[in-house]
């Protein structure tokens, strides 16, 4: 299990002063709250002052005081130092600052876990030598973490399945593909088990060997027809009778 780290980063202080067209200078201040415990027990508040591309010092809260990096950031992190209250008021931080906003980003963000819509099935049809391969694909599901598995009358199959990473779609959503490779055998059930934090119950799709969903269209589709076809049939078969026995009914 990978730790889930968020990092939230507000440009506190942005300063540029261009000279002339080309060359200019810029100077930037940091602040990052960095944690990855959902009790926020490790949250490390962090600012740093840079000039250009260079950091000239940081402050971690862990440490609990600046360090300079250049010869410009040492004197500026002595003199940070040497002010106990300014010092207090970045430990503060921690609290203030970056446990406030993570609760308010994990309530709007990371709390709201969003259902994957689930597709099962067949890429390819057993024949001949080659096994029958069995796609489950999870679309639209945040937050990415997601296990996709497969059930076999009952019991999880581990060999011939591959997948694919968590995709990004680009707008807080993932997808995710994972391939069952087998030889069908009759009677047999196949699963696909998806468990995310969305849902308290894994999401089980059964697969049904019936036949493939545009099979199954075009045969609705042919079987409307005919019945169409025998209803007109019938009505003009019907006419046709009338029309005809009401000639001969009528007496010379
Ligand atoms: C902050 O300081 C702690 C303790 O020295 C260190 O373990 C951690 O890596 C530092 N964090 C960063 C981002 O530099």
């Amino acid at each position: 299990m990978s730790l889930l780290k968020l990092m939230i980063f507000l440009p506190v202080l942005m300063l540029s002063a261009f000279t002339g067209t080309a060359d200019g200078y810029y100077t930037y201040g940091m602040s990052e709250c960095v944690y990855s415990a959902s009790d926020y027990s490790d949250m490390v508040y962090l600012v740093s002052y840079s000039f250009n591309k260079a950091v000239d010092l940081q402050y971690n809260s862990t440490v609990g005081k600046f360090v300079g990096s250049t010869e410009q950031g040492v004197k500026m992190a002595e003199n940070f130092n040497n002010n106990p209250a300014y010092l207090q008021q970045r430990k503060a931080q921690v609290d203030g600052y970056c446990k406030h906003n993570a609760q308010v980003l994990d309530s709007a963000v990371r709390d709201k876990a969003v259902q994957p819509k689930i597709s099962l099935k067949s890429v390819k049809q057993a024949g001949g030598s080659h096994p029958a391969v069995l796609m489950c694909s999870a679309y639209d599901f945040y937050p990415k973490k997601i296990k996709v598995s497969w059930l076999r009358n009952g019991k999880e199959e581990t060999s011939d399945v591959t997948s694919t990473m968590e995709l990004a779609d680009g707008d807080w959503y993932y997808q995710i593909h994972s391939h069952l490779e087998y030889t069908p055998k009759s009677g047999e059930k196949i699963s696909c088990v998806v468990e995310h934090a969305s849902s308290t119950k894994p999401i089980i799709t059964d697969w049904d060997p019936s036949l493939p969903e545009p099979e199954r269209n075009k045969i609705a589709i042919g079987a409307s027809g005919l019945v169409l076809g025998v209803i007109i049939a019938a009505a003009g078969l019907i006419y046709y009778k009338k029309k005809s026995s009401g000639r001969i009914l009528v007496p010379n």
